[in-house]
């Protein structure tokens, strides 16, 4: 027979297998479709039977069955009267092994990555910016949240969601806005995405074409630069100083933007807060340039002197602007929830756009957060998060008054990585010419107690640096 010399090989095979991962259906499975495919079964060849095969090969014979069937469904078998036949394929394709695929010849340039850092992830490491404090999370109220939202859950959430978003949360967070953040908006404004990232990839898919102008903050955040650069933007790179994001006469002359990506309440990197005459002259020129201001509210709750500034997106009605909110600071980053609020007269074409191209589900978790925000547990955390976040700002700012008095970033940003700690060098997120040197701190992990001694290991490591 044209293939005891295959099950010859088989049943040494799986002998050589200790323990095997796979049960005899399977192997026996993808050793029949290799082998049809490879040509070493001759097609019209007649297959023993399942009785038979299976005493020979010592399985149980219903493997056999199920291996025959599975074949004669994707067509490699075929059964004529009692009998099963390999089938004829019509052109018999080779299993060759091929050469890894080459990623040059399929990446799309808009793939291209972007010449940013990439943080080290998973482990705890001191300093890593953009994590909240998470070992302050009230864990048990939230377990209350989601395991009442699942009791209540209905059949029809079980479906695919509206794209939009859970009505109860998008009302929730519309009165949480108006009443904390001056926003301007009603529930209708208001679409829940995965978080900000996909509000970015939203903004510049729905707002821009690929090739169009966009303004960023220079420094900036990896994660919009990564969002614009992948829809195939052009991005220019605005300098921050002590206002907020400064561009001049020549910007606004040379390359005047569809978009521009702001963090007005707390800019990101550097801190600073963008003045109240520079929120209204960028909205004045942004009306006039008939571009749209995305404002990235990521942790404007946490201000540190006093209540946060109004949102930009309240400082006039119809202002030309997209507010970003995320829940990654407030609640968790694993929690994947954030919201756009869309301007009034956008919101239809938003609103149609998303139901053509995306399926929303997590119902029970946005019903989870609808009712944290309702029960007031939310604004309960964000008072607490403000005191612990407070004390330990005070602590390292009195840290490093005292051991560190000198610094330079990128070889001390490696070298602390090292030791388990991530200061991420400023002069990285710089676009274009650097003129940056800083290292941030992201500070909310650390209770203050600990503080002292981190930065008493990164005062070691920058002194080593230096003296090298
Ligand atoms: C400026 C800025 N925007 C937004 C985010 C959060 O984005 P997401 O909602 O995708 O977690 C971060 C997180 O570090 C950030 O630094």
């Amino acid at each position: 027979m044209d293939f005891l010399f295959s099950f010859d090989k088989f049943q040494k095979q799986r002998a050589m297998q200790s323990s095997p991962k796979q049960s005899g259906q399977r192997q026996l499975y993808l050793w029949l479709r290799e082998s049809i495919l490879a040509g070493r079964l001759l097609p019209n060849s007649r297959m023993p039977g399942s009785r038979s095969l299976a005493q020979e090969l010592n399985i149980a014979r219903n493997s056999v069955i199920y291996a025959y069937e599975q074949l004669t469904t994707e067509g490699l078998l075929h059964i004529l009267g009692r009998a099963t036949f390999v089938a004829q394929l019509t052109a018999t394709p080779r299993v060759e092994p091929a050469a890894p695929i080459n990623s040059s010849q399929h990446l799309a340039a808009r793939a291209e990555l972007y010449p940013w850092p990439t943080e080290p992830k998973g482990t705890f490491t001191a300093f890593m910016p953009g994590v909240p404090a998470l070992a302050e999370f009230p864990l048990q109220q939230w377990r209350r949240c989601i395991t009442r939202a699942w009791r209540q859950v209905t059949l029809q959430q079980l479906d695919y969601s509206d794209p939009a978003g859970e009505l109860t949360l998008r009302s929730a967070i519309a009165h949480h806005l108006t009443s904390t953040r001056g926003v301007i908006c009603t529930h209708e404004q208001i679409f829940i995405t995965d978080g900000t990232q996909q509000s970015l990839e939203l903004c510049a898919q729905i707002f821009s074409d690929s090739g169009a102008n966009l303004w960023l903050e220079n420094p900036a955040y990896g994660g919009a630069v990564h969002a614009f650069h992948k829809a195939g933007l052009t991005l220019r790179g605005i300098d921050v100083d002590a206002q907020g994001i400064a561009p001049t006469i020549a910007d606004w002359r040379d390359a005047p933007p569809k978009l521009i990506y702001t963090t007005p309440s707390h800019q990101f990197p550097l801190g600073s807060v963008m003045s109240l005459e520079r929120r209204m002259d960028l909205i004045q020129m942004a009306q006039q340039n008939k571009a749209l201001i995305i404002e990235d509210d990521y942790d404007s709750e946490f201000r540190r002197n006093g209540p946060p500034l109004a949102a930009m997106q309240g400082l006039i009605a119809n202002a030309p602007v997209i507010y970003l909110g995320t829940f990654s600071k407030t609640m968790f980053p694993a929690l994947r929830i954030g919201f756009m609020v869309i301007p009034t007269g956008l919101t239809q074409m938003v609103d149609k756009h998303i139901q053509q191209g995306y399926l929303r589900g997590r119902s029970a978790e946005q019903l989870a957060l609808a009712d944290f925000i309702q029960r007031g547990q939310f604004a309960t955390h964000l008072r607490t998060m403000r005191r612990v976040y407070a004390l330990r700002r005070d602590a390292l700012v009195a840290a490093i008054n005292q051991h560190l008095a000198v610094y330079s970033d990128q070889h001390i940003s490696e070298a602390a990585l090292v030791k388990g700690i991530y200061v991420q060098p400023l002069s990285k997120l710089a676009l274009g010419t650097n003129h940056y040197n800083g290292l941030i701190l992201g500070y909310a992990q650390i209770p203050e107690g600990e503080m002292d001694t981190y930065i008493q290991i990164l005062a070691k490591i920058i002194h080593a640096t230096l003296s090298r």
